[in-house]
C-alpha cells in the first residue's frame, strides 16, 4: 500500500444527494418511503443516518465453513468504519460464501449462484455503492461478475492469502506441498506422523491458499483491473495494513458513488486486457482462463481463448511464486513489493491509462512501486518462464480448445505422442490406480472425461489425475494427462484441462479409446487422437448420452444453462449479449 490516506482524492461531486439510488427508497413523501424509513428506524437508524448520505452495501461471503474468509466479520468492521469516516452509511449484507474447502460436489457449481445472487441483491436494495468481500477461489468471479452487471459503483476488498506453511522447519505451500507430500505417502517414503505433521502445519492462518493459486491469481486479476486498492490483493490476511486496506476501501467507496465511478468505466477492454497480462505474468492458475472468459462478457468484451493464448505467448512469467514458480510464496510476494512492483515491470504493455477504483490511472498508482527483491519479483530480462503461463490448444480431441500450463510441467512433455488410457468416471480411476500391475508406461496418456460442465457435474478440479502408483514407485513424478475438468491453481503437471466441448455432450474426447495414440504439440499448440475419421464416424453413431445428474433444483438449472468452458462457464441467460438490461425498481 502507498501511504495511509494517499487513496483518497479530493471528492468531485457528480451526483447530489437528490440523485441517489437510495434516494427513491427514502426520500419521497409517500406511503412506500415511509415504510422503508420506519423500518431503518426499527434498526435504529435516524434520519441523521441516512440523509444524504449513500447508502454503501458491504456484501460479505463469510462463513463458518470458509476458513479463507474467517476474518470477514471482523474486517467487515473495519470496512464499516472507513464507510463512516467518508459520511457513507455502511449496510452489511451476507452473500454465499462458495467456500473451496468443503463444497460438493464442486464450488465451481456455484460461482454462478453467487454471481446471481450477488446481482439481485444490488438491484433490489437501496445501494449506492457496494464493497464485495472475496477472496477463496469463485468468490472473486461471482461477486465481480454479478456486480458488473448490476452496474452500482464498486470496490473489490480480498481477503488476502494466508501465512506461510511451515512443518519441521519446511515451508509448505498451498494445496502443491498436499498433493506433493500425498505422492510421497503413496510411495511409501513419508511415515503417519510426518504425514500429519503437514495436516497441521500446511494452513497456519485465515486467509486464501498462499501458492499462485486460483485465489491470488483471482484476486491479482480484480486488481489489474482496477477493481481494487493498489496491492490491496498482496497483503497477507493477517496483516494490520489488511484492516487499514479494508477501512480504505470503505471510504473510498463513498467518493467513488459522488464520483459516479461506475464499472462500466473502470472495466473496459483495456482492463481486461491489463488483466490478463497480468495473469499470465504471475504464472497464473488455469481457473483464470474460465473466469476471464466469464467476467469479460459480463462487461460485454467479447474476449477469446485465442486472445488469451496470444497474450500467453509473449507475456514472461516474471512471478516466482509456487506452482508456476520455484521458490517462494504470496507473502514473500508482498514483501518483495506486491502486484504494484510486479505490474510496474510491465507497464510497457499495458494500457496505463486504465482507470481504476481510485479515481487515478493505472500509470498513477503504479508510480514510485519498487521490487525489493528481484529473485521473487523478476525483471523481464531475467523471467521464470519465456512465455506467459498458459497455452491454448486445438487439434480433433478439443475442436473449441483446451489449455494447459507449459510452465509448471516437466518439459520433455512439450512434445509427446503415447497411448491414452480412459477413464470415464473418476471413481473408476481411483479404483485402478493403485493397482501395481496397471498397464501403464511413462509414454502413456491418462484420460478422464465426463467430468466437464454439465459431467462433473460443475467441472470439478479432478485435472491433475493422479499419477498410477506402479508409475510412482519407479520414481515417476509426472506424466501426460487429458481431461475436460479444471485443476486447482496450486496444481502441477503436465495436464491439458479444459477440453471443449466436454465428453458428456458429445464432444470427441467421448469418442477416445484405451489404446488411441494422443499427439501433443504445445509449441504448436496442438492436441490430436490419431484416429481416421471414418472410425470417429462409426464410434459417433454409437454413442449414447449418458443420464443427467440432476433432475430437480439448482442442479438441474445449472445444466440448462451453463456455458462450455471456452464461453466462461456462465449461464446463457446473464451474458451481456442476452436480453434487455434489466432496468432499476421504480415502484
Ligand atoms: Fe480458499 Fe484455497 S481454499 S483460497
Ligand atoms: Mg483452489
Amino acid at each position: 500500500m502507498g501511504k495511509q490516506g494517499e487513496q483518497i482524492v479530493s471528492k468531485k461531486p457528480q451526483k447530489t444527494a437528490a440523485d441517489l439510488r437510495s434516494a427513491r427508497w427514502v426520500a419521497p413523501d409517500d406511503l412506500r418511503s415511509f415504510g422503508h424509513r420506519s423500518r431503518l428506524m426499527q434498526m435504529g437508524y435516524g434520519p441523521e443516518d441516512w440523509v444524504g448520505k449513500p447508502f454503501i452495501g458491504i456484501l460479505n461471503t463469510w462463513s463458518d465453513l470458509n476458513p479463507c474468509h474467517a476474518h470477514f466479520r471482523d474486517r467487515a468492521e473495519d470496512v464499516k468504519r472507513g464507510v463512516l469516516q467518508a459520511g457513507g452509511i455502511p449496510l452489511e449484507m451476507p452473500a454465499i460464501s462458495v467456500d473451496e474447502s468443503f463444497t460438493k460436489p464442486t464450488s465451481m457449481m456455484y460461482r454462478n449462484l453467487l454471481a446471481m445472487e450477488t446481482e439481485e441483491q444490488i438491484r433490489s436494495h437501496p445501494l449506492d455503492g457496494v464493497v464485495l468481500m472475496g477472496g477463496c477461489d469463485k468468490t472473486t468471479p461471482g461477486l465481480v461478475m454479478g456486480a458488473l452487471t448490476a452496474g452500482v459503483p464498486m470496490i473489490y476488498l480480498p481477503a488476502g492469502p494466508m501465512l506461510r506453511g511451515n512443518y519441521a522447519g519446511q515451508v509448505l505451500g498451498s494445496g502443491s506441498d498436499a498433493w506433493k507430500y500425498w505422492d510421497e505417502r503413496r510411495a511409501g517414503t513419508i511415515t503417519d506422523a510426518q504425514w500429519q505433521g503437514v495436516e497441521g502445519g500446511i494452513a497456519r492462518s485465515y486467509g486464501t491458499c498462499m501458492t499462485m493459486g486460483t485465489a491470488s491469481t483471482m484476486t491479482a486479476i480484480a486488481e489489474a483491473m482496477g477493481l481494487c486498492l493498489p496491492n490491496a490483493s498482496s497483503i497477507p490476511a493477517p496483516d494490520a495494513g489488511h484492516k487499514r486496506m479494508a477501512s480504505g476501501c470503505g471510504r473510498r467507496i463513498v467518493d467513488m458513488v459522488w464520483e459516479d465511478l461506475t464499472p462500466d468505466q473502470i472495466v473496459t477492454p483495456s482492463a481486461i486486457r491489463n488483466a490478463a497480462i497480468v495473469a499470465m505474468a504471475t504464472g497464473c492458475s488455469t481457473n483464470a482462463v474460465i473466469h476471464l472468459l466469464a467476467m469479460a462478457r459480463r462487461a460485454g468484451v467479447d474476449l477469446t481463448l485465442d486472445d488469451l493464448d496470444a497474450l500467453g505467448r509473449t507475456t514472461p512469467l516474471i512471478c516466482n511464486v509456487r506452482p508456476s514458480g520455484k521458490d517462494y510464496l504470496m507473502e514473500d510476494f508482498f514483501y518483495a513489493g506486491g502486484l504494484r512492483a510486479l505490474m510496474a515491470q510491465l507497464t510497457d504493455r499495458l494500457d496505463t491509462s486504465a482507470i481504476t477504483v481510485t479515481g487515478k490511472t493505472l500509470g498513477e498508482t503504479l508510480e514510485g512501486a519498487e521490487v525489493y527483491n528481484d529473485d521473487v519479483i523478476r525483471p523481464l530480462s531475467n523471467p521464470v518462464y519465456h512465455e506467459g503461463s498458459l497455452a491454448v490448444l486445438r487439434g480433433n480431441l478439443c475442436p473449441d480448445g483446451a489449455v494447459i500450463k507449459p510452465a509448471a510441467c516437466d518439459q520433455k512433455f512439450q512434445q509427446h505422442q503415447g497411448p491414452a488410457l480412459v477413464f470415464d468416471s473418476y471413481p473408476e480411476m481411483k479404483a485402478a490406480i493403485d493397482d501395481e500391475d496397471l498397464d501403464v508406461t511413462p509414454d502413456t496418456v491418462m484420460v478422464l472425461r465426463n467430468a466437464g460442465p454439465l459431467g462433473g457435474p460443475g467441472m470439478p478440479e479432478w485435472g491433475m489425475l493422479p499419477i498410477p502408483k506402479a508409475l510412482i514407485k519407479q520414481g515417476h513424478r509426472d506424466m501426460l494427462r487429458i481431461s475436460d475438468a479444471r485443476m486447482s491453481g496450486t496444481s502441477y503437471g503436465a495436464c491439458v484441462l479444459h477440453v471443449a466441448p466436454e465428453s458428456f455432450i458429445g464432444g470427441p474426447l467421448a469418442l477416445l479409446r484405451t489404446g488411441d495414440v494422443i499427439r501433443l504439440d504445445i509449441p504448436n499448440r496442438s492436441l490430436d487422437m490419431l484416429v481416421d475419421d471414418a472410425e470417429l464416424e462409426a464410434r459417433r453413431a454409437a454413442w449414447a448420452p449418458p443420464p443427467q445428474p440432476f433432475e430437480r433444483g439448482y442442479g438441474w438449472m445449472f445444466a440448462q444453462h451453463v456455458t462450455q468452458a471456452d464461453q466462461g462457464c456462465d449461464f446463457d441467460f446473464l451474458t451481456a449479449a442476452f436480453g434487455r438490461p434489466a432496468g432499476e425498481p421504480d415502484i
